[in-house]
């Protein structure tokens, strides 16, 4: 397993404070997508960074499992970390829960209460993305992180945030997780298209597109948000190798839409544009063919 550790120039965009530029919460991104994709699917986030695009699948968007892998196990870590402050903010899911739900501080002296009344959690059930965010940061900052309980054997529980997201650290180009096993219903690549094509060149952006294919259920998704070719210069200037390896590229973004067909996809279906700036960039999504 190829760990990379945080180094000083992100060679393989593990940015580390991407979502200080990034919408931490509702990615616009998601919004794209049709809304029933991810209901009860088996879900990869290839290139998860800090877990925020595979928490909120998993919470959110009624995800069965969802699975983040990332390069850099620093990101990693931090995707685990951040899993645990979605659960701390998320509201009650039961009813009776919301007749007093008690909060207990392991780094706080006195034992803390708050009793929630029905009327706040219906407010926050009927907003967008249901309990999420129903607690304020400033909550975990006070009392600490929640425990997140056992699942044990329970099915249910098993199925549904925070139980329902793992963090793997790898290349995926080059190693699976044991997760690939089972298969995915849908994978997604948001904005790391790029930094397997300048570090692996034409290649390795197609044995990642290979590998994607393999994984897929038959009629599985593959949600891709490729990088333009005008954005490479930045990149390439940050290191040296990454610049000489762009010299060899033959394939542009353009053409991943053929290679992808070539591979055993469907057409691909252009979804729009998402994000501010020079983060708008498109939404794409190819169905593995029967
Ligand atoms: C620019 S960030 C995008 C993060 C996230 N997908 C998003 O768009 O919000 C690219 C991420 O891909 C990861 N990455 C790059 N190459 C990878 C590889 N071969 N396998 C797994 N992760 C990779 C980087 O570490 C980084 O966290």
């Amino acid at each position: 397993m190829v760990m990379a550790t945080k180094t000083r120039v992100p060679t393989h965009g593990n940015y580390h404070g991407y979502y200080n530029k990034r919408p931490a919460t509702n990615d616009p991104r998601l919004g794209l997508v049709p809304r029933g994709l991810f209901v009860g699917a088996r879900v990869l986030d290839v290139g998860c960074n800090e877990g925020l695009v595979t928490c909120e699948i998993a919470q959110n968007l009624h995800a069965k499992r969802v699975i983040g892998v990332d390069i850099d196990d620093t990101l990693v870590s931090a995707a685990w970390k951040h899993r645990r402050s979605v659960w701390s903010q998320q509201g009650p899911t039961h009813r009776e829960d919301t007749q007093e739900d008690v909060r207990e501080s392991s780094t706080s002296d006195s034992r803390k209460r708050r009793r929630i009344s029905n009327s706040d959690t219906e407010a926050a059930l009927s907003s967008q993305g249901g309990l999420a965010n129903y607690f304020p940061v400033s909550f975990e900052h006070m009392f600490g992180p929640l425990p997140i309980p056992a699942s044990g054997a329970n099915k249910d529980v098993a199925d549904i945030f925070p139980h329902n997201v793992t963090f793997r650290t790898a290349d995926w180009v080059k190693e699976g997780i044991p997760e690939d096993a089972e298969g995915y219903d849908v994978i997604v690549a948001f904005s790391i298209s790029k930094w397997i094509h300048l570090n692996g060149g034409d290649e390795s952006l197609r044995t990642f597109f290979r590998r994607v294919h393999e994984v897929l259920n038959p009629g599985g998704t593959f949600v891709l948000e490729p990088q333009g070719w005008d954005t490479y210069g930045k990149a390439k200037r940050m290191d040296s190798r990454l610049k000489e390896n762009a010299r060899h590229l033959l394939l542009r973004p353009d053409d991943f839409g053929r290679v992808l067909q070539e591979i055993g996809f469907g057409p691909a279906e252009h979804l729009g544009e998402a994000g501010e700036g020079g983060f708008r960039r498109p939404i794409d999504i190819y169905r593995k063919m029967q």
